[in-house]
């Protein structure tokens, strides 16, 4: 199979394109690394089944060469996270709308197969759950940029969705709930890279508002597993499918779980929402996924718990540890240090 990955220099991306190539697939990777990084896939530089392509998503001619040139399009590339939302707003509806229709166009045109990355975002303030896939949305205003972001994710869906419908095109829809692990960054409002950075570097743990909204986290392997699971069953096409962890934990919870795991003397400081986001910000109180879609056509199930998963995120965060050699003050014999 030779895979396209959009967004495939991202901290999900990375991972399916590591995947992909270890199981004898062609990759060839889109990324303009506006939140990707190229260290994210310099394993994999040089490899004669990998490609990648620094650009944009936005630039038809492009993505119509490389998706004529692939079997299947998995479609990663979008503004993530809420702080980037909130900055740049209209960069990142054009992006994540202007930007999927590119790519469903160009799958229409050459009858590639399209798996599309949505999110649990899409549930908004639904404060119920488990949240099964064909639950309501309940948002606030379109004018709060919080919102702005689950909405183009719902054009994205349902354009994914049309042109299943009404042109045939191959289309899976996964909405995926928090995924953590290795190489995620901290930078874009992430909760659990900069929870670890900071327990690591002794500083207070931020909690937005009064910590008590929950979340579930799903490790990235087994979010890389289910994608390629799903890109290879007939059965998922035209359909929609959550996936995520259904070990809840609230945030204030998760920093002092981090605490723990690091053994840090850093505690935990309450931010108001306004404060870290905008005056009259609005959260998700709950958002747990209903996994039995997901579950009754792939057998997909998490393999890792929280707590794992917080220290798989704290093993690749930490800085190696010292050798003696490296280690300087009296009695340190000066000898070469090999990096
Ligand atoms: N990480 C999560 O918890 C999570 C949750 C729900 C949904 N998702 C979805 O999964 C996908 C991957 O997210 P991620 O967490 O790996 O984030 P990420 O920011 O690491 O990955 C997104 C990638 O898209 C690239 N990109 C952005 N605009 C582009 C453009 N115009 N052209 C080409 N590339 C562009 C970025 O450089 C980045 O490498 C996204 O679609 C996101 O909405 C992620």
């Amino acid at each position: 199979m030779h895979a396209l990955i959009t967004g495939g220099a991202g901290f999900i991306g990375s991972h399916l394109a590591e995947a992909l190539i270890a199981q004898g697939h062609r990759v060839t990777v889109l990324d303009d690394l506006s939140t990707g990084r190229h260290e994210n896939v310099a394993a994999l530089d040089g490899h004669p089944q990998f490609q990648m392509v620094v650009g944009s998503i936005l630039n038809e001619a492009l993505v119509d060469k490389l998706v004529e040139r692939c079997d299947v399009v998995f479609h990663l590339a979008a503004a993530v996270g809420v702080e980037l939302i909130i900055k740049k707003p209209l960069e990142s509806m054009l992006t994540n709308i202007r930007g999927s229709e590119v790519v469903l166009e160009m799958a229409h045109r050459y009858r590639r197969k399209v798996l599309i990355a949505s999110t649990s975002e899409i549930y908004g303030k639904n404060a119920h759950g488990p949240f099964k896939e064909e639950d309501d949305r309940v948002l606030g205003s379109p004018l709060k940029s919080r919102w702005s972001y689950s909405t183009s994710k719902a054009v994205d869906e349902i354009l994914a969705y049309v042109y299943w419908k009404e042109k045939g095109v191959p289309t899976v829809i996964v909405r995926l709930f928090n995924t953590v692990g290795p190489r995620q960054s901290g930078a874009y409002g992430m909760v659990v890279p900069r929870f670890v950075a900071r327990a690591l570097a002794g500083q207070p743990l931020q909690v937005h508002g009064d910590g008590r909204q929950s979340r579930c986290f799903l490790h990235v392997r087994d979010v890389v597993s289910a994608l390629i699971t799903l890109a290879g069953h007939a059965g998922a096409v035209g359909r929609v499918f959550n996936l995520g962890s259904q070990e809840e934990v609230t945030i204030e919870e998760l920093a002092k779980r981090v605490i723990r795991i690091t053994r840090s003397a850093s505690r935990v400081e309450y931010v108001p929402y306004e404060q870290a986001y905008e005056e009259g910000f609005e959260d998700m109180p709950r958002r747990v996924p209903d996994i039995r879609k997901i579950r009754d056509a792939i057998g997909f199930q998490p393999t890792m718990t929280l707590d794992e998963i917080i220290q798989s995120v704290v093993d690749s965060m930490r800085p190696p540890a010292r050798t003696p050699t490296e280690v300087s003050g009296p009695g340190a014999r000066a000898m070469p240090v090999r990096r």
